[in-house]
């Protein structure tokens, strides 16, 4: 998608050697555009866990070419493979609740299997990481494809006047590695001419929201308002929001859908007061292997500092990280809550859309 009018990917291969993977650094949005260069295992490590890069699709992607990484970095001898599992274990440990991460770095360690010799591997591992970030791709685009489909009946119903959608966190390209998924019927609409409205969620604590899909919004020209967390409930009270379009970091096989912490509160808002509430959920968000969301998604705990100070740009434009609460407070921060599927009209896939009990008939066809 677009960034000052050029288009870029969030995570690509440093030209001509391809042998450092370049990401958008987000923490420096949307203040200052930073590309940062990742040479090593170690580094992709620190970015995933510090968040330079975020984002479930993104994880994903960065978790396959950290596995490339290994790959290069390993030792070209018998234990080539003993250094690239280690590798995987500590890119897997990075962050807990984005099942994309694990997708993805099995689907490497099936590729590196299936090559006989060292450098084999190490070329599947470059392969499968390109592979990987353009299935990413596809399934984004498609979900975009179906969702758009709900945002046409509801346009109908409108009769002309604007769309309003309410999102939280960012599930747009920033998160995925282009297009995105809750903004990728978004973006289906605006081809289609259709008129559009985006209220965007601020996503305490690290603002998400509002630092990252209003910036990307901004870029891509679509109208947006920035809202207060806590605004939400209130904004559907009053039939401002037309339906809720959320990411996914992992879906369960019954249709529980763990995303941003504060999804859950919106889900209960939307239920109360007749807002339809979608999830977009591509195949490597969904975790076949379990079907009680609250019990069993792990759910990352992250730093009580992310609750108690706040970065943002002064007048001269210098980040800032300033205090929000007493020095001695004790903040207790949960990256992520569980939406349970009762909660959920839809699912948007990159197969189609589906009610939350029918996911597992949809992975059939
Ligand atoms: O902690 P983050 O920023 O990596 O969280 C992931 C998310 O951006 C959201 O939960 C998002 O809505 C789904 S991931 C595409």
């Amino acid at each position: 998608m677009l960034a000052n009018g050029k288009h870029y990917r969030t995570i690509w291969l440093k030209q001509p050697e391809n042998r450092i993977v370049q990401i958008i650094d987000q923490r420096f949005l949307p203040w200052k555009f930073v590309v940062e260069d990742i040479a090593s295992v170690e580094g992709m490590c620190k970015a995933i866990k510090e968040m330079h890069l975020r984002g479930a699709g993104l994880i994903g992607a960065a978790g396959a070419y950290g596995m490339y990484l290994a790959c290069l970095e390993a030792p070209k001898n018998k234990d080539f493979y003993r250094y690239v599992l280690e590798a995987a274990q500590k890119l897997k440990g990075t962050r807990p609740t984005a099942v994309n991460l694990s997708w993805a770095i099995e689907k490497q360690l099936e590729a590196i299997n299936q090559a006989s010799y060292v450098m084999d591997k190490l070329n599947a591992s470059l392969s499968n990481a390109i592979a990987i970030a353009d299935l990413d791709v596809q399934m984004c685009k498609k979900i975009g494809e179906h969702g758009v489909q709900i945002i046409e009946e509801i346009a109908q119903r409108k009769g002309g006047k604007p769309v309003n959608i309410l999102t939280h966190c960012n599930a747009g390209w920033l998160a995925f590695v282009d297009v995105g998924t809750a903004t990728a019927p978004v973006y289906e609409a605006r081809k289609k001419g259709i008129p559009l409205h985006i209220f965007v969620s601020e996503t305490r604590p690290r603002n998400q929201g509002a630092s990252l899909t209003a910036w990307e919004l901004e870029h891509e020209g679509i109208p947006f308002t920035v809202i207060a967390d806590n605004a939400s409930g209130h904004i559907m009270q009053r039939g401002m929001a037309d339906m809720v379009i959320v990411g996914c970091d992992r879906c369960t096989k019954t249709g529980d859908v763990a995303n941003k912490i504060g999804t859950y509160l919106k889900a209960l808002a939307a239920k109360e007061n007749n807002v339809p509430f979608y999830a977009a959920v591509p195949s490597s968000s969904i975790d076949w292997d379990i079907s009680d969301g609250i019990r069993e998604i792990p759910i990352e705990e992250r730093s009580g500092d992310e609750v108690k100070y706040v970065t943002g740009a002064d007048e001269y434009g210098e980040l800032k990280k300033v205090l929000v609460t007493t020095e001695k407070s004790k903040a207790l921060n949960y990256g992520f809550d569980v939406t349970p599927a009762r909660l959920i009209t839809g699912l948007i896939t990159e197969r189609g859309v589906c009610k939350p009990s029918e996911l597992g008939d949809l992975s059939k066809n």
